[in-house]
């Protein structure tokens, strides 16, 4: 027998998951948007497709990558930085869907930083096997606003790291929905994701979808 008093209650939000004070996984949070949120990205990768791009230093990299709103992320010989066309296209980045917008907003609000207006998507294609090394998100001009990363598709170990790359990293699973923030005094952490395991999902097939958004202009 069930008393009925939590009947008509929507499922409940699963607690944040604080990494350190500033960084934050929000279980599920993008869950009930992730068919919308593939396809938005669908429509992003018909106008600028996926790419492998190179590192600075002559590396190409695994993990596949697109970009949208007004800046994306490129890399390449002479660097790393933002921009507002698609290097392989000469033209603009394709907009940022406005569910992408309304997501990260939501995401950064509810890991206590109200009012993000992200001007950059990144958009990261894992495979099997692929991986992104130790890193910080330091070139965007101002530490001041959050990034917001969410994961689609197959699982991955996300590391989550300290002030310096030699610092012991703690491995975070990262699922189909789930949303990382990180800001304030945990902005500038080292972070990087293990090589994927195998993995089907019904939503994406063997791949793993990563949006990260940034606020770079
Ligand atoms: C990134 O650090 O740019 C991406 C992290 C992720 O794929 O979860
Ligand atoms: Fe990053």
């Amino acid at each position: 027998m069930t008393l009925g008093l939590f009947d008509d209650l929507p499922a409940a939000a699963q607690a944040p998951e604080w990494l350190e004070p500033g960084a934050v996984v929000l279980r599920g949070f993008a869950s009930d948007l992730a068919a919308e949120l593939l396809a938005a990205v669908g429509g992003v990768a018909a106008a600028a497709p996926f790419r492998h791009l190179v590192t600075p230093g002559g590396k190409r990299m695994s993990v596949a990558m697109t970009n949208c709103g007004p800046l994306g992320w490129i890399s390449d010989r002479s660097g790393y930085r933002y921009g507002p066309v698609d290097p392989d296209t000469g033209a603009r980045w394709p907009a940022m869907p406005a569910l992408f917008r309304q997501l990260a907003r939501d995401a950064a609000e509810a890991a206590g930083y109200p009012g993000f207006a992200p001007d950059a998507c990144l958009v990261n294609r894992y495979e099997p096997g692929t991986q992104l090394s130790l890193h910080q998100d330091r070139d965007e001009g101002n530490y001041a606003h959050p990034i917001v990363s969410v994961s689609l598709g197959i699982p991955a170990v996300f590391l989550w790291g300290g002030a310096e790359r030699a610092d012991k990293a703690r491995r975070v699973g990262l699922w189909h929905g789930d949303v990382v923030v990180w800001g304030g005094p945990a902005r500038l952490r080292f972070h990087g994701v293990l090589p994927l395991a195998q993995a089907e999902h019904a939503a994406t097939g063997a791949r793993r979808i990563n949006l990260t958004f940034r606020k770079a202009g």
